[in-house]
């Protein structure tokens, strides 16, 4: 168990609040069951946190952010905000919290329930089965990199451009947890990259390479990120950990999301070097459907079940939370996302109470 049991819990813009709040529930029930000492502070990040401080991450927010030793976030931005400049935008917000805590290790599990096989607009047998770790660079890469901007060229015409950098020991530092993690796993790890034209992922795909022996036991492959977005459509099952920077990252995720019966059920650990970490659902805000109860809140509570397996040190709380979860879905009970055929449709609030009622059986019976 980490030393500091603070949390800080940033709701974030439009279904954000929604979807947190379950969480909460789920927080705070094995927070009294396990007797993990957990506190909870709240604060503002993206749109709310223009709409209060005037800017997407105030000061005050990143330095309770530095003095916890988690972070849940629901999910930022809206249409309200869409005209600001990019520089004061809900996202610049997110990045920025990222880079301030220097949450590199970005960690994506695309993991399909059984009871979801039908939910995938794949066929059940490409998915079924499916337990896909995305391990994505957060920090660096073409939206970090330097000079960016949007410029006029030589023939008057506005010109924008960014930087895709990578630095060798960035590479290293995420090529390193992506091997531990698939030596944890089935051990073969895919690196993606686009080392046939892209001087930066040229440098990632050597560096790969150079720690590779550091781990016999994994088994090393190389991919292009063109040719792994057709490969996660056509025969997903074929990859266990795949690491990729923080672009390709963003996009495959997305992708594999869907593999997984829908994007509501994706979470993710965004880690610094000693653990300490940020974690939130793969998901957008969805400004469409804010405020209608409709949103899918596994993705936000299995977030909060990664914060207890990897920042605080009780996977015993995670695991009882994602069975929770995997009984709720055995139940019927899905949100529109999800829904199929037979299922039971239910609101955000009735499947994260779903959730702390499975906890407490599952207690009661020890
Ligand atoms: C994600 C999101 C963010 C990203 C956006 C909101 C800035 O798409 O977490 O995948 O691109 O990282
Ligand atoms: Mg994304």
């Amino acid at each position: 168990m980490a030393k500091n049991k603070q949390i800080l819990v940033l709701p974030g813009d439009g279904i954000g609040p929604e979807i947190v709040a379950e969480a909460r529930k789920v927080l705070d029930k094995v927070n009294d069951a396990f007797s993990l000492g957990l506190s909870f502070v709240e604060g503002h990040l993206g749109g709310s946190a223009i709409d209060v401080h005037g800017v997407p991450l105030a000061d005050e927010t990143l330095n309770i952010a530095r003095d916890s030793a988690a972070i849940l976030l629901g999910a930022v931005g809206g249409p309200k905000w869409d005209d600001l400049d990019h520089s004061v935008r809900p996202e610049r917000g997110l990045l920025q919290i990222r880079s301030e805590l220097k949450l590199f290790a970005n960690l994506r599990p695309a993991v399909l329930y059984p009871q979801l096989a039908d939910a995938s607009t794949l066929k059940p047998e490409v998915v079924s089965g499916l337990d896909i770790l995305i391990v994505r660079e957060l920090t660096g890469g073409i939206y970090f990199g330097t000079p960016r901007g949007i410029r006029e060229n030589e023939n008057g015409e506005r010109e924008g451009f960014n930087t895709y950098s990578y630095s060798e020991s960035e590479i290293e530092r995420i090529g390193r947890i992506a091997f531990e993690m698939a030596s944890k796993r089935d051990k073969r790890l895919c690196s993606v990259d686009k080392a046939n034209v892209l001087e930066a992922t040229i440098l990632w795909r050597e560096v790969m390479d150079l720690i590779a022996p550091d781990y016999p036991e994994v088994e090393l492959s190389h991919m292009y990120v063109d040719n792994a977005a057709m490969q996660l459509v056509r025969e997903p099952k074929q990859f266990d950990v795949v690491v990729t920077g923080n672009m390709f990252g963003d996009i495959l995720s997305d992708a594999a999301a869907m593999l997984t019966g829908s994007i509501g059920m994706l979470p993710s650990a965004s880690l610094a070097k000693d653990g300490s970490g940020m974690y939130e659902p793969c998901h957008g805000s969805a400004p469409d459907i804010a405020g209608q109860g409709s949103a899918n809140p596994f993705a936000t509570i299995l977030s909060a079940a990664m914060m207890l397996r990897y920042t605080l040190n009780v996977p015993e709380a995670a695991d009882a939370i994602e069975a929770s979860v995997g009984r709720v879905l055995d139940q019927g009970l899905r949100t529109p996302d999800i829904y199929s055929e037979g299922c039971t449709k239910a609101a955000t609030s009735e499947l994260g109470d779903a959730v702390v009622e499975e906890l407490v059986s599952a207690m009661a019976s020890g």
